[in-house]
């Protein structure tokens, strides 16, 4: 039996689900949450199928010595191979979230007609979002472009200024993405970038809806938990953070998003 005061379980390669992290604690601020960065493996985006499900099986083992009542897959990448093993691997001791369909069921709620996606060379080549969106409404036209450069960009803090406007504008240029009327953030570092991306199609005129992935994500993990009769009623939750490699960028985000210095505990996860 699921019980209401077990934590939440929330991993991602590095700082991207923290996006998600944030988003979750907004809806349900009585939640314990545990936090895993597997920093020593960042990038997910560009490594094989086979490596990310083992990664992702590992952290979830973790999650489940540490009693998580629900794990939420905080990577576009990970969600999109290693969602099902991650089910399987939970059985009935915790629910398992990934960040992919929430996204997908609010794609097709806004009856979007032109749906862009952007995202990390592992998420794209999966070609999950447009068989998951096609799937819904067969009649949604549905374009998607791979972004590698953005994940490091945005770990080594270029999020605003010239760099990163430069990158943007770059990708968001491709003519693939031309007449989308609405755009995926497919990947959960990308939030740290909206207010660019928005400020792009403001520029050139262009009507496009940047969709806030991990606000998305939130609002659905509350509603799953409630009708699930698995909120926290105590008030005020503790937060506690993981990562498989300290980093300096890591501990300075944590910082910005918790408005405090944040004790980021080292745990190493075994290599194959
Ligand atoms: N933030 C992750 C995603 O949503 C992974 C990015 C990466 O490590 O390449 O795909």
């Amino acid at each position: 039996m699921i019980n209401p005061e077990q934590p939440i379980g929330i991993f991602d390669s590095g700082i991207g689900g923290l996006t998600v992290a944030n988003a979750v604690l907004k809806e349900l601020p009585n939640e314990n949450l545990i936090y895993f960065g597997d920093t020593a493996h960042l990038p997910y985006g560009d490594k094989s199928a086979d490596t990310i499900r083992f990664f992702s099986k590992t952290i979830g083992e973790f999650f489940l010595f540490k009693d998580c009542k629900v794990i939420i897959i905080a990577c576009n990448t990970a969600s999109a191979v290693a969602y099902e093993l991650l089910c399987e691997l939970s059985g009935n001791k915790a629910i398992v979230i990934n960040v992919i369909d929430p996204v997908v069921d609010y794609t097709i709620e806004s009856k979007f007609k032109k749906v862009g996606i952007i995202g990390t060379q592992g998420t794209i080549n999966s070609g999950i979002y447009p068989k998951k969106i096609k799937e819904k409404n067969p009649d949604v036209e549905v374009c998607s472009l791979a972004t590698p450069l953005l994940v490091p960009m945005i770990e080594s803090g270029f999020v605003t200024g010239q760099i990163s406007e430069l990158v943007l504008e770059n990708y968001l240029n491709d003519p693939i993405l031309s007449d989308i009327d609405s755009l995926v953030l497919g990947c959960t570092h990308y939030p740290l970038v909206k207010k660019e991306v928005e400020a792009y199609y403001l520029k050139h005129n262009r009507k496009v809806e940047v969709m806030a992935t991990n606000e998305i994500v939130g609002r659905y993990v509350k509603n799953l938990m409630e009708s699930k009769n698995l909120l926290r009623k105590k008030k005020g939750g503790k937060h506690l953070f993981y990562v498989s490699d300290y980093t300096a960028s890591f501990a300075n985000t944590t910082k910005l998003f918790y408005g405090e210095a944040v004790n980021l505990v080292h745990l190493k996860i075994t290599p194959r």
